[in-house]
């Protein structure tokens, strides 16, 4: 079962409260360490965490900083609890236009949690949909193969191996996708919560699964 989670809201969650932005990115941070425990104990054994868009470049530069030092200070922070559980982290995106630091840490975290058998975790950093088929299209190119079908294609995206999300959940109330895994999730169900993401809990995660296993997956069947 994999889980992909849009985790927004954080900046709303924030200004409600008069705090700055990065108090709910902070706040953000606590809960997706919470969600990764809630959902293994649920069962799910693939979770993915859009932690920063392509996109989201576009805010100011000390909000885009203090997301990279954030990543860099709380994975080094939660590696040894991660280990200890079980849990692979991958993360996922371009690696372009990356602070050195934060490359450092991917390539770390990889290696560091390479032997977690009972969970991964994905952390979305520098990704875009668009962006991960543009790259895959492109390392094609380059490998001068002229036709690709699914199967191979698949072969190029940033993690080949990493299932398609069988659920989306969305925190805050928005309802889009936002760049998101957009070659995996073509027959993912898709469930909004209308919560910041600060807010959300583990009874969120579990309303979220039983909606999903209430629906009736057709994959384009009847
Ligand atoms: C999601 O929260 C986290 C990131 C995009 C990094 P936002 O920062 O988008 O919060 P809102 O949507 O502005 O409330
Ligand atoms: C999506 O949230 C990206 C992440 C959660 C990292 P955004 O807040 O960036 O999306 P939009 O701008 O509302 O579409
Ligand atoms: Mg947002």
């Amino acid at each position: 079962m994999h889980v992909a989670i849009i985790m927004d809201g954080n900046g709303r969650w924030a200004k409600e409260r008069g705090l700055p932005r990065i108090e709910g990115h902070r706040k953000g941070a606590e809960k997706a360490e919470k969600v990764v425990e809630w959902a293994a104990d649920l069962g799910v054994n693939y979770i993915s965490l859009y932690a920063f868009s392509t996109e989201n470049w576009k805010r100011p530069w000390d909000e885009v900083r203090f997301l990279f030092n954030l990543f860099v200070s709380f994975v080094k922070r939660k590696v040894q609890k991660m280990k200890d559980k079980g849990v692979r982290i991958k993360i996922m995106g371009r690696r372009e236009g990356l602070p050195e630091e934060v490359l450092e840490v991917w390539d770390w975290v990889e290696k560091e949690t390479k032997n977690g058998e009972r969970m991964t975790v994905v952390i979305a950093l520098n990704y875009g949909g668009r962006a991960e088929i543009l790259d895959a299209v492109n390392k094609i190119l380059k490998d001068g193969i002229e036709k690709v079908d699914e199967e191979s294609f698949r072969k190029y995206l940033y993690i080949p191996e990493l299932p398609d999300p069988d659920l989306v959940i969305r925190t805050s109330g928005e309802m889009r996708i936002s760049n998101f895994l957009l070659w995996q999730i073509a027959y993912s169900e898709l469930v909004f919560i209308k919560k910041y993401w600060p807010d959300f809990e583990k009874e969120d995660l579990i309303y979220a699964l039983e909606e999903f296993s209430k629906r009736q997956r057709r994959f384009g069947g009847i």
